[in-house]
């Protein structure tokens, strides 16, 4: 055989490896997709399900994203992974993406509980950077599931991760990532990283304050304990803004 010969059949291998590689992240691609609607069933169930007993819906709404193959792969660079389907598999559980944006943090724990009770969903992975926020102020839960997706001949579980937000954690989350990928320009005399984290605590403290209104009102008065944090903390801020006012006279 030819030198020419060889180097074309060489050529011709490779196109068919990659034609085999394409396909078979079709196929794993179409899994995941399909336990993400699987996921998204099950919230719909779980939010109709609360709105009927609470008369309010705990989650506001959601989003799902399914990632690219080619980001896949990037990821798996990134971390200095084996480029391969099987790599993909065993390594990364974010291909498939839900962010569910409830009210209050109650509702997110609330939820994330009903999950973890229905027994042919196991949760893999739990971050609660709610309870420990990230140095930066980021505060979200996030989960991984595993669920089981039904095909012709066999039954699988595909990891979905799920991230559980608050309308106030989803502003700070969105006006950061934005404000991250834009040229850094410095401001004299702001620290930007402490800013923001400033920023992060301030909307704590108002959805905190707001939740034990909700609370008041879903209890019929709701606790006393809650209520009585709640002035007290109100006569803090009314001191603290007092004495900013005297300082600054
Ligand atoms: P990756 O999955 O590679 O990102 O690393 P990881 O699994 O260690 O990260 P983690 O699970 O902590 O966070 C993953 C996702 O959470 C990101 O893709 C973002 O959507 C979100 N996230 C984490 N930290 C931040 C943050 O500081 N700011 C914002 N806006 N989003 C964040
Ligand atoms: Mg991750």
């Amino acid at each position: 055989m030819s030198e020419q010969t060889m180097q074309q059949l060489e050529e011709l291998r490779q196109v068919e490896d990659i034609k085999e590689l394409q396909e078979g992240a079709r196929r794993l691609f179409k899994r995941y997709q399909a336990a993400m609607s699987e996921v998204q069933v099950r919230l719909q169930i779980l939010n109709d399900d609360l709105e009927f007993r609470l008369n309010r819906n705990p989650i506001h709404h959601f989003e799902s994203r399914l990632k690219k193959p080619a980001s896949a792969f990037e990821k798996l660079q990134r971390y200095g992974l084996p480029l391969t389907l099987e790599s993909l598999e065993q390594n990364l559980y974010d291909i498939a993406g839900i962010r569910v944006i409830c009210s209050y943090t109650d509702d997110v724990y609330k939820i994330v509980n009903m999950i973890s009770l229905q027994d042919d969903m196991e949760i893999i992975k739990v971050k609660d950077y709610i309870s420990h926020p990230k140095p930066n102020g980021y505060r979200s839960l996030h989960i991984v599931v595993k669920v089981p997706v039904y095909f012709m001949d066999v039954k699988e579980y595909v990891p979905v991760e799920i991230q559980f937000r608050t309308i106030a954690m989803d502003l700070w989350a969105s006006l950061e990532h934005s404000l991250k990928y834009k040229q850094a320009k410095q401001l004299t005399g702001i620290d930007m990283v402490d800013e923001l984290k400033n920023c992060s605590d301030i909307i704590e403290d108002v959805e905190n304050r707001m939740q034990i209104l909700m609370r008041a009102i879903e209890t019929n008065n709701g606790g006393e304990e809650d209520a009585a944090w709640l002035r007290a903390h109100l006569e803090e801020i009314k001191e603290d803004v007092a004495r900013r006012q005297q300082e600054n006279q």
